[in-house]
């Protein structure tokens, strides 16, 4: 059977990465529509080796629509998802909207695919970036020992805030080299040559909601509501792939050595630590452009006796957001 299917947000640097995964892993569409606002209605988004013309999204019908993916930001999910919904769709939202609503599961397809099926709303939410990286390398070490505790600092590329994001790091950085000034547009301050810990809002408690996120969501993914997150989330200026520093505290003392070869058999995982030169993940030798979640620096903490740290980097768009939204489409395809 073949599937219609919409991609909302499908001019931005997710929904691009989310029609050409798409084509890349031969789901079974029918039809593809492609939606974004009414600025880019009747242009051109690639399809593999086709090209779809893009429709109004405020003035499209959603009936027949057998599952939608969306990556428009959180209010269009909200106004929008439930309509979708409601016309027999089956919805794979990747903004905030949803993540906590307990009548929406959070899904990552190597950890919990089981919850698709729970879906009352039509709805499944796709996790942060942040979070789903992370939660990809901690799971099998969570089942085997148990997680206390997570410190994380990330380190996240300059994709994971859009187009006109990517477009601001280009520009400042060339800028700056011809001895230019550097005006910050979509960054608090100039990204470039910089490192900004700070992305989304300001919370009460003095984090950020994108650190309060790898509170959240890491406690509903992995089922687990004892489990204490840490985190400090930073912008850095790279293009694309994440980064994230972890220093985790086991229930049970595991070591390195166990932790290793525990992530060398995990689904989505590659293990990349040779503890020499280049023998670790970076966004640009490894991540980008790739769908595994890569482990480097795997190490027993000196601080603590049942410490262990990680280095996990991952392709923000495409692990963060469009890949794993088209794994949970082929699962609810699965479905029969
Ligand atoms: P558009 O290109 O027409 O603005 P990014 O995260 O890379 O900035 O992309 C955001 C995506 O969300 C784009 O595809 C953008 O379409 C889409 N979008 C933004 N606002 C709306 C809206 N009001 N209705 C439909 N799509 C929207």
């Amino acid at each position: 059977r073949k599937y219609k299917v919409a991609v909302v947000g499908a001019t931005g640097a997710v929904g691009e990465t989310m029609l050409s995964i798409l084509a890349e892993r031969g789901f079974p569409v029918g039809e593809l529509v492609a939606l974004a606002s009414e600025r880019s209605a009747g242009g051109m988004v690639a399809f593999g080796d086709d090209e779809v013309m893009v429709r109004d999204l405020a003035g499209f019908d959603p009936a027949g629509v057998d599952i939608a993916l969306f990556s428009a930001g959180g209010a269009i999910s909200k106004e929008y998802a439930p309509k979708f919904a409601a016309a027999g769709a089956v919805v794979i939202d990747n903004s905030s909207a949803f993540r906590l609503d307990p009548d929406v599961p959070l899904v990552v397809a190597e950890v919990n695919p089981e919850m698709v099926k729970q879906r009352p709303r039509g709805i499944i939410a796709n996790p942060n970036c942040s979070t789903m990286q992370m939660v990809v390398a901690l799971a099998p070490i969570h089942r085997r020992a148990g997680i206390e505790r997570i410190n994380v600092a990330t380190y996240q590329s300059v994709s994971g805030a859009g187009r006109l994001a990517l477009e601001e790091l280009g520009r400042q950085t060339a800028s700056l080299l011809s001895f230019q000034g550097a005006e910050p547009e979509r960054f608090p301050v100039q990204i470039a040559f910089n490192l900004i810990p700070h992305i989304d809002e300001f919370m009460d408690n003095g984090y950020t909601r994108e650190e309060m996120k790898l509170v959240w969501e890491t406690r509903r993914i992995l089922g687990d509501e004892r489990i204490q997150v840490n985190p400090t989330a930073v912008r850095v200026p790279v293009f694309y792939g994440h980064a994230e520093a972890l220093h985790i505290e086991t229930r049970e003392k595991l070591t390195a050595g166990e932790a290793r070869a525990l992530l060398e058999a995990a689904p989505g995982v590659e293990v990349v630590d040779e503890r020499a030169p280049g023998g670790y993940p970076t966004p640009v030798t490894h991540a980008s452009g790739r769908d595994a979640v890569f482990v480097g620096r795997i190490r027993e903490d000196l601080s603590h006796p049942r410490g262990l740290d990680l280095w996990v980097v991952a392709d923000n768009i495409r692990k963060g957001a469009a890949l794993n939204a088209v794994q949970i489409a082929e699962l609810v395809a699965g479905e029969g």
